[in-house]
């Protein structure tokens, strides 16, 4: 039954399409996945409904378009290990077996964060911080039976995420007050014990931004020099209409392949809703005040701004696309413009347009320009 739903809407989802870019005499689109094959994977977050199969329509276009899964919100230490001891996998378990029955690339995200972590992990009994031998140990259970349960099945994981300041200094977070710089190298050096094999990232946003760019620069070659086994960059790409510059995405990611690591697109969405912070940033703690001036589409987007749009997400793709060697995948943070964050930060309550298929599960004309992308580099070979 399920299966056919399924199928029935993937069917006139594309039927519709189909039609759109016949009667525009555009070339007919492929899938996402088809279309990438051999180029790199293209992937999604997902979230809990999709992981868990109530959510049959985001599921059906995972299903079709994508060969890359990461998990939005559930394996995020305030969700699977939130009380000492006590590991909630019944999510996380359903989200592999997902990426599993449907062959796809699965991505554990995220190991040690400053957010999202539980105030117990840093604290004694008194409330005081504990020290740094005790804060080691609890990391190191957390990664080991973490990693150790997906071993083989989880192929990347996010490690450390986001541990700079938009200066490029490392953030004043629990982590590195309690234990120190070393924390970084530990969180990997773990990881790596509990799964030779996987793909270990740091993963951090605005990275296309200088200062930035020049610590995780920094970072990392740091951590090479000492051979710690950090294998990926990701860069989360949570852009907009105006930022970054294709020649800043093009140099980033020039920059830490120089470094000898491979480059991830981890969590790529396109804002074109009004900014209302002095700087680029995705940090999940801002928060600014609900005002109709700054949600001028909740009745629709208009032509322009979708095909602004289109263009926009063609220009990156060229960029990732010219350096495919290194780029490993590009996965979009959410499925569609309903379940993407963007709804809902820094402002509660916007109607945000930020991925590739719309609301009603629809491709957009974003989606097309991907695809075709990826039809032109294949062309020239
Ligand atoms: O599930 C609860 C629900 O029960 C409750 O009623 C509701 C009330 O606010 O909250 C729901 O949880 C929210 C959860 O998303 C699921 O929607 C949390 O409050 C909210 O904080 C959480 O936000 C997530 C955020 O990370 C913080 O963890 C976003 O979905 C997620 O997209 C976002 O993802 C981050 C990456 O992990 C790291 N990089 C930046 C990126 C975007 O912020």
């Amino acid at each position: 039954m399920l299966t056919s739903y399924r199928t029935k809407t993937r069917t006139a989802a594309f039927a519709a399409l189909v039609a759109a870019c016949m009667a525009a005499g555009a070339q007919a689109p492929t899938t996402l996945k088809d279309a990438y094959r051999g180029l790199f994977h293209i992937g999604a977050a997902i979230n809990d409904a999709q992981s868990t199969g109530i959510d049959t329509r985001g599921d059906a276009i995972l299903a079709a378009q994508f060969d890359s899964i990461s998990p939005e919100n559930a394996l995020k230490w305030e969700r699977i290990h939130p009380q000492p001891g006590t590991y909630a996998f019944d999510i996380p378990d359903q989200y592999v077996a997902f990426g599993e029955k449907h062959h796809m690339f699965i991505v554990g995200h995220c190991l040690v964060w400053h957010s999202q972590t539980p105030v117990w992990v840093f604290r004694d009994d008194k409330g005081d911080f504990v020290d740094r031998e005790t804060l080691l140990m609890r990391m190191h259970d957390h990664i080991s039976t973490l990693v150790g349960r997906y071993k083989g099945r989880i192929q990347s994981w996010d490690v450390v995420n986001e541990a700079l300041n938009e200066d490029g200094t490392l953030r004043a977070s629990p982590w590195l007050k309690i234990i120190g710089e070393d924390y970084i190298a530990k969180a990997f050096e773990y990881a790596h014990e509990a799964d030779p094999n996987a793909q270990l990232n740091y993963n951090d946003y605005s990275l296309e931004t200088e200062a930035k760019r020049k610590g995780a620069l920094a970072l990392i070659a740091k951590l090479k020099a000492q051979g710690v086994p950090v294998t990926t960059v990701g860069l989360q790409g949570h852009d907009s209409l105006a930022w970054p510059s294709l020649e800043d995405e093009d140099a980033t990611i020039s920059a830490f392949s120089k470094l000898g690591v491979k480059v991830a697109i981890t969590e790529l969405d396109i804002n074109v809703l009004p900014n209302t912070m002095h700087q680029q940033t995705a940090e999940v703690s801002l928060k600014v005040q609900q005002d109709t001036k700054l949600n001028p589409y909740a009745d629709g987007l208009p032509q322009s701004v979708q095909q602004e749009l289109a263009q926009r997400y063609a220009g990156l793709f060229k960029v990732f696309l010219n350096h495919r060697d290194v780029v490993t995948r590009v996965t979009f943070w959410g499925v569609t413009d309903a379940d993407s964050w963007l709804n809902n930060w820094p402002v509660r309550g916007r109607t945000s347009y930020p991925l590739l298929f719309d609301r009603n599960g629809q491709p957009k004309p974003a989606f097309q320009a991907v695809n075709q992308a990826a039809a032109d580099i294949k062309s020239m070979k």
